[in-house]
């Protein structure tokens, strides 16, 4: 049995992808910070990944097969008030475990953002030079050449992705759902595209890259983008939602700290050609969300704590 160790288990992508590990067969041990996770159906373990010293001891202790790396400082605006934090957990963190990774022969799973592009030109690829606006960005992208640097053989994943998470607020999908249901009037940003997979979904095809013995930077998105607004509409619609309750505006009148890339529109054509299939559009993406809804998933996580 496969011994995969999730860091950032109580993450959005993290519990997600535990959970579905688990119901795959692998034996899970997920490294959560600041939550407990008591009632999760794998093994938890406390673990501060800014200590970078005691990161070989711990990873001693379980002897992981297989590492997939969740953890990080991912909410843009705390980023860009805590640029040193975002350097040690997002950039030399993760630069830590790539080596420890490659020592000891641990397949690992880095987990990156469609945000190390500027967001200028749009329709990016792998062979394309990253351009990262912002601390988040420019800390996740060190992170990626400090995982290069360490490890040639894993996988650093750009993705994007939205679902139920533990604390129920954590993704764009749960902000529009939470005040669509309440019925609050909300804006979403009109000039912000991306290719957001649903979460399970990329659970899934990282566990299916790691199958297939991928490595190298891949962009693990829909092959389908969309502006945030009408990502708000979609779910609006699905959920029979009252959709006039979200504004179209400009991010340029948001009265964000951290810089947003505009057109996040990245190319998954290297992936669909090794995987041998495509990947999901966004209406298979939004449908799954939705179905998650109806079988109590947002109940299910929670339960986990
Ligand atoms: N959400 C998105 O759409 C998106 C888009 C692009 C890329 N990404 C990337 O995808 C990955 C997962 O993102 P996410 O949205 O799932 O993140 P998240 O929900 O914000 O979860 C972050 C995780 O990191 C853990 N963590 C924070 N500080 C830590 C520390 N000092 N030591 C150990 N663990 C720590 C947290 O643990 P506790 O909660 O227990 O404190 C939590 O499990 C990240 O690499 C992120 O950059 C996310």
């Amino acid at each position: 049995m496969t011994h995969l160790l999730v860091t950032g288990a109580s993450g959005l992508l993290g519990l997600n992808l535990s959970l579905l590990a688990v119901a795959q067969g692998f034996r899970v041990t997920g490294w959560v910070h600041t939550h407990g996770l008591k009632h999760a159906p794998f093994s938890i373990q406390q673990v501060d990944l800014c200590e970078l010293d005691s990161i070989a001891a711990r990873i001693t202790e379980i002897k992981p097969d297989l590492i997939i790396h969740c953890a990080a400082l991912a909410n843009l605006e705390a980023a860009e008030a805590d640029p040193g934090l975002a350097q040690r957990l997002n950039a030399d963190a993760a630069g830590r475990l790539a080596q420890i990774a490659a020592e000891r022969q641990i397949n690992l799973v880095h987990i990156s953002t469609d945000a190390v592009f500027n967001g200028q030109r749009g329709d990016y690829t792998e062979e394309d030079e990253p351009s990262p606006l912002g601390v988040y960005a420019q800390s996740k992208l060190a992170g990626e050449l400090a995982e290069q640097e360490a490890n040639s053989s894993a996988i650093i994943a750009r993705v994007n992705f939205y679902g139920w998470s533990l604390s129920g607020v954590r993704s764009l999908a749960e902000f529009f759902f939470n005040n669509l249901q309440a019925g609050n009037p909300i804006k979403g940003f009109t000039d912000v595209l991306f290719c957001p997979l649903y979460v399970a979904q990329l659970a899934d095809i990282l566990l299916e890259m790691v199958a297939k013995k991928l490595y190298g930077v891949y962009h693990v998105l829909s092959t389908e983008s969309l502006s945030k607004y009408a990502f708000g509409l979609a779910i609006a619609r699905r959920f029979g939602f009252d959709e006039n309750l979200i504004t179209p505006i400009s991010v340029q009148n948001a009265g964000l700290l951290a810089q947003r890339s505009l057109s996040l529109t990245l190319k998954v054509d290297k992936l669909q050609n090794d995987l041998g299939h495509v990947l999901p559009e966004q209406a298979e993406g939004l449908e799954a969300f939705y179905q998650a809804y109806q079988n109590d998933i947002p109940k299910q996580l929670r339960a986990c704590l």
